[in-house]
This record gives structure tokens, C-alpha cells and sequence, in this order.
């Protein structure tokens, strides 16, 4: 098995999967000095999905590839070929594009991304399985940690916005499943976690888990502009704020697939922030008003 975005979020925790049932793996990975993330037992290929040929090492002999793609998409068509030349079998990390909620539903280019790249795998003719995660539980991370680290209140836009945050090891978990196990071929699954949650509340649960009290206040959307003016494209800032503005006062979209699939329950957000609670420990003293 082929891991492509090998050192990402979920490509590293598939790997984790697949080695935790005696598959074994090969990993891609973008820059070689993130090598030494990776368990001694995995067979490490660099390779860029924007150099085609750079991904001939990593597929010769190869019989099944996750696919990751963060790159550009000029290369998609290119990438594509050559793993249909190589391997039999492929699994793409996708988004729920298709899913007709109104958070799922508005302006987004990784969807047009996304969907032309299932066209292309489709074209193969492999035995392919589409994952669409909806919210990731990780996102909260690069998003709240480090106000909430530093003691300060959670300035956000949209609270009232209800997702279902997924928990990415249960995201990775049915990704290995529907690479190793039988009876995934054409497979398609939005992935959830277990309930719908506001923003705020999410922030909340954070709180509960840290054992302290997590102030939240509603920042404008031209005021969450200006903040990821640094940090994130335009277009991934303007699909955040119309998918966030289109789910307020909608539950979210919740799917059973993760429990279909694993035979357990997804794990919820609570959960996800107990295990994650070191990330948002206070590295300060909080500040009083
Ligand atoms: N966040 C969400 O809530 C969410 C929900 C649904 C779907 N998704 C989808 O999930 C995917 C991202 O997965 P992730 O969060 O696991 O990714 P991630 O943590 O951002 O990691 C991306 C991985 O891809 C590698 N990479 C980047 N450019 C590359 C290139 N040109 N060639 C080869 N490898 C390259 C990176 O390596 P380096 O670090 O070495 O560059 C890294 O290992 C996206 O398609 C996103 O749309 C995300």
C-alpha cells in the first residue's frame, strides 16, 4: 500500500492503521527530512504530485495507493495515468461535495478540484473508494489553540454555525479498512463524526476538558478576513465563511458510515479534545478582565 501526503494529518495516521494490521506500507512523502517522522518499518519514497515522473519509484510494485492531493492541479491528469499504470487499486481522500446540505453546498475550489480528480480515477477504470470527510475534529487546532493556549477569549465568526466534526483516526481508520479489506470497490462515504455541534459549543467542550471556562465571542466575517489574511488563501477563507454562514440554524449533516464501516461508534468531539487536551494546555497565565 502506497501512502500519498504521508507526514499530513490523515495520510500519517493511515499509515499507523495499515501497520496496526500487519499491511505493509510505503510512504510518499514531499520533503525528505520529513522522513524521520515515520515508523522504521515504512518503506519512504520522496516524491512531489507535481512532478509525475518524481512517483515512479514509490508505484513500481505497488498494488494499491491512498491519494492526497494538495497540490496545484495541473499535474492531476498527469498523476492519475500513472497510477492507473502501476497499481490496481486506489482510495482519494475527498470532501463531501455531493451532499446536498447547505453547508456542503457552497462556492468551494478544492470542491471543483476534488471532483475532477474522481472523474479522472473513474476514467481508469481501477477499483477505486471515494472518503469524504466533512469537518475534521483537527481543525480546531490551527483555528482555536492558540487564543486558547494563551488564556485569551475565542474571537470566531459564525458560532451559531453547527458542523459534525470528524475525528481524523476515525477518518484514517476506515481509509486503511477500504484498502485492505474486501467489499469497498466503488465504494463512496461521507464520513461524520456523531453529533451536531455549534462553534461555540465546540469551543465549549474544549473548556469542559481543560476543566476552565473558554470565553467565545462572534467576530465579523471582515474581521476573520483581516485575521487569516497571513494564513489561508482568499478562496479557502471565503468558502469557510459561506459554508460556516449557510449552517447556522441547520444540524449538521450526520452520516452512520464510520460505524458501518468499523463496527464501532465514531468517537465524538469530546472525545477528540480529551486526547488533543496538551495541544490547548495554557503555555500563560490566563488574563483577567
Ligand atoms: N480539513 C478538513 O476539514 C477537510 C475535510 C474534508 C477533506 N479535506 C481534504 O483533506 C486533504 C488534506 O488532507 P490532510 O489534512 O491530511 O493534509 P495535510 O495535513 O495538509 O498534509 C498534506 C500532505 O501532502 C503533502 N504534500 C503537499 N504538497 C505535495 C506535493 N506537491 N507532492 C506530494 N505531497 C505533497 C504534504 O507534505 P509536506 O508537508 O512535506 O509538503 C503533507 O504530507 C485535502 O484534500 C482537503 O481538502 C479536509
Amino acid at each position: 500500500m502506497l501512502v500519498t501526503g504521508a507526514t499530513g494529518r490523515i495520510g500519517r495516521l493511515v499509515i499507523d492503521e495499515l501497520l496496526g494490521a500487519g499491511v505493509p506500507v510505503r510512504a510518499l512523502i514531499h520533503r525528505s527530512e520529513a522522513a524521520a517522522t515515520l515508523p522504521a518499518e515504512v518503506e519512504v519514497f520522496t516524491g512531489d504530485l507535481t512532478m509525475p515522473e518524481s512517483l515512479d519509484p514509490a508505484l513500481n510494485g505497488a498494488g494499491a495507493v491512498f491519494l492526497v492531493w494538495t497540490a496545484p492541479p495541473d499535474t492531476a491528469v498527469a498523476v492519475v495515468e500513472r497510477l492507473a499504470a502501476h497499481v490496481r487499486r486506489i482510495v482519494f481522500l475527498s470532501s463531501p461535495h455531493q451532499t446536498p446540505h447547505p453547508f456542503f453546498q457552497q462556492p468551494n475550489p478544492m470542491a471543483a478540484l476534488h471532483a475532477g480528480i474522481e472523474r479522472l480515477i473513474a476514467a481508469t477504470g481501477l477499483e477505486s473508494t471515494i472518503i469524504r470527510p466533512g469537518m475534521l475534529s483537527s481543525n480546531s487546532l490551527a483555528w482555536w489553540a492558540p487564543a486558547i493556549r494563551a488564556g485569551q477569549v475565542v474571537h470566531w465568526p459564525y458560532g451559531a454555525a453547527e458542523t459534525a466534526p470528524v475525528d481524523d483516526r476515525d477518518v484514517a481508520a476506515v481509509a486503511a479498512r477500504t484498502l485492505y479489506q474486501n467489499g469497498h470497490v466503488a465504494g463512496d462515504y461521507v464520513l461524520t463524526g456523531p453529533e451536531s455541534l455549534t462553534q461555540a459549543a465546540q469551543v465549549g467542550v474544549i473548556g469542559d476538558v481543560l476543566g476552565r471556562q473558554i470565553t467565545f465571542k462572534e467576530m465579523t466575517p471582515d474581521e476573520f478576513r483581516s485575521l487569516s489574511e497571513s494564513t489561508a488563501p482568499s478562496s479557502v477563507v471565503e468558502m469557510l465563511l459561506a459554508a460556516w454562514s449557510a449552517a447556522v440554524g441547520q444540524p449538521a449533516y450526520i452520516t452512520t458510515a464510520v460505524a458501518d464501516i468499523l463496527g464501532t461508534a465514531p468517537r465524538t468531539f469530546r472525545q477528540w479534545a480529551a486526547d488533543h487536551a496538551a495541544a490547548f494546555a495554557e503555555d500563560s497565565k490566563p488574563r483577567r478582565p
